[in-house]
């Protein structure tokens, strides 16, 4: 199968499964003007994150990279009125992209842009979050990984993107700077005893990834 029939297929699903609405085309058409990267999650995968948290009754989520808060309009939708998304983000240009993009998508009141790098913002963060995703850059993810177990309970989900890396995950020998941050993120997660993990292989419009997705047990 080819990326191109995925992305057939990614826009099937859509088609077959998701309302259209003019707050999530904006959110990415917004993104792509400023010049961020087209590598946001795609609507399947952000619907995904909206049921997990619904599933879970979400009332409190923290998010890891924020980008243009595609990602983050889906998890918020799933919020009662008095939850909490709080989504943190290195860059200043993407957080005031994104704090539009929710303001549009209707969760302004809801979604909070926290601006620095992540290792210096989430010393900051009291928990604990029901449902916490990790989407930023690669070489961070297992450092922050610690602080999303503190800031869990038992039973939270912590999920993070990107883990498959188009099946480089695999390769030991890879000298990718990206791919090897993952790995080292794999191996501090699977090491850890207080959570308990799985991979689901992805593919789709954004070619061939992976989400880990890890109950956090004993924070
Ligand atoms: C890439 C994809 C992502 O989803 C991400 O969070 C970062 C980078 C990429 O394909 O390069
Ligand atoms: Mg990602």
């Amino acid at each position: 199968m080819s990326h191109e029939t995925w992305t057939t297929v990614d826009r099937y699903i859509a088609d077959q499964f998701i309302p259209h609405d003019e707050a999530f085309d904006a959110a990415l058409k917004d993104s792509d003007a400023a010049g961020l990267p087209a590598i946001a999650v795609s609507t399947a995968q952000g619907k995904w994150l909206h049921l997990l948290a619904r599933a879970i009754g979400a009332r409190r989520i923290l998010e890891i990279g924020t980008l243009g808060g595609f990602s983050g309009i889906w998890p918020a939708r799933a919020l009662p009125p008095d939850g909490r998304l709080i989504t943190l983000e290195i860059s200043a240009k993407h957080a005031e992209v994104a704090r539009r993009n929710f303001a549009r998508a209707g969760v302004a009141d809801r979604a909070e842009v926290v601006v620095g790098p992540g290792l210096e913002t989430l010393p900051a963060l009291a928990g604990p979050f029901d449902l916490i995703f990790i989407d930023a850059d690669k070489q961070g993810y297992a450092d922050y990984f610690p602080h999303a177990v503190r800031l869990s309970r038992p039973g939270t989900l912590i999920v993070a993107d990107n883990v498959v890396r188009n099946g480089a995950v695999a390769d030991a020998a890879s000298t990718d700077e990206m791919v090897k941050g993952i790995q080292r993120f794999n191996a501090v997660v699977a090491a850890d005893r207080r959570v308990t993990t799985t991979v689901l292989q992805t593919v789709g419009a954004k070619g061939y990834d992976g989400f880990a997705v890890i109950l956090v047990e004993r924070p």
